[in-house]
């Protein structure tokens, strides 16, 4: 199996780490646009082999995606991170632009590669990805729901004092302040997590999660990288070893929820064909609504690129 990460930034450098470290592909290509970095942090990853004890071969390459030619999947994760004070959608002037000249050139190559979008705005540089690569939404679908999944997967392990592993949840939505966490499908090892917490700490936990990213750039003046490196490569992962995971992942909803042309997180399968299936829940009409502002949201935001042409 080969799969390529684009982007050797802090996210694509750390999910090219975890595929290597968790030996998900025999050979991990990892493709930037400035001169040397992605020679140098695969070079690194590969003398990193002997310590941690795998054998995932890491190749580098400066903008020759000849490099990439016959990839399996492909993470993109190119593109300008957050500020301080920026929100995701202020991204996309710069990053439609570079999601479209990778995708080409990605394409070109691997013209029957599984596509990962982690570039913000997610959920329209999915589209993006989309756009440029006319493959079917089974095929080039966005890593946002396991990154916030686990974020408040993490805040709960830590209010219940709790080992994260046995903390399950589901998230739907876009990947921005309007997603939509849902507490009635969040157990502790089965159990409903509205028997362990009190609603205010509940609601507490569900606020910090939508706004998760933007904690993290104003520590740390940039946009995390750890957690979504991690989850990219959880995704590749169910692909290659064709694991049928379910995570909820950002795919374009041709009817499912009653929404139609628009990219959000929602539960799926994901395996060896890329999105198996879309798993639809029963939602109330709160969790409908909410649904409906996250729509709206992502909406406004493809309109954008659409308008950018
Ligand atoms: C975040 C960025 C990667 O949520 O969108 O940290």
């Amino acid at each position: 199996m080969k799969v390529t990460v684009v982007g050797a930034g802090n996210v694509g450098a750390t999910c090219a780490d975890v595929l290597a470290y968790r030996e998900v592909a025999n050979e991990i290509v990892l493709v930037d646009i400035k001169e040397g970095l992605a020679e140098g942090k695969s070079l690194d990853i590969w003398q990193k082999a002997p310590i941690d004890l795998y054998d995932s071969r890491t190749i580098g390459a400066t903008n020759d995606y000849s490099k990439s030619a016959n990839s399996d999947v492909v993470v993109i994760t190119s593109g300008l991170p957050r500020k301080p004070g920026m929100s995701r959608d202020d991204l996309i002037g710069t990053n439609a632009g570079i999601v479209k000249s990778v995708t080409e050139n990605i394409i070109k190559y691997s013209p029957r590669a599984i596509i990962i979008v982690v570039s913000n705005p997610l959920d329209v540089m999915t589209y993006q990805a989309h756009l440029t690569s006319k493959l079917p939404r089974t095929k080039v679908f966005g890593m946002a729901g396991i990154l916030d999944t686990a974020r408040y997967r993490a805040f709960l392990a830590e209010a219940l004092n709790v080992s994260p592993k046995d903390i399950q949840a589901m998230l739907l939505g876009g990947h921005g302040d309007t997603m939509v966490p849902l507490p009635r499908y969040t157990t502790v090892a089965g159990i409903p997590v509205t028997e362990l917490i009190d609603k205010d700490k509940l609601n507490a936990i569900l606020e910090r999660t939508k706004v998760g990213g933007g904690e993290l750039v104003k520590l740390m003046g940039t946009s995390a990288w750890y957690a979504p490196g991690s989850a990219a490569a959880q995704m590749v992962e169910a692909i290659v070893k064709d694991q049928r995971r379910v995570f909820p992942v950002c795919i374009r909803l041709d009817g499912e929820y009653g929404i139609k042309d628009c990219y959000l997180g929602v539960p799926v399968i994901l395996g060896k064909n890329g999105i198996e299936r879309v798993i639809e829940l029963d939602l109330n009409s709160e969790e409908r609504a909410l649904m409906e502002s996250s729509r709206k949201a992502v909406r406004e935001v493809m309109d954008v690129l659409e308008n950018l042409g």
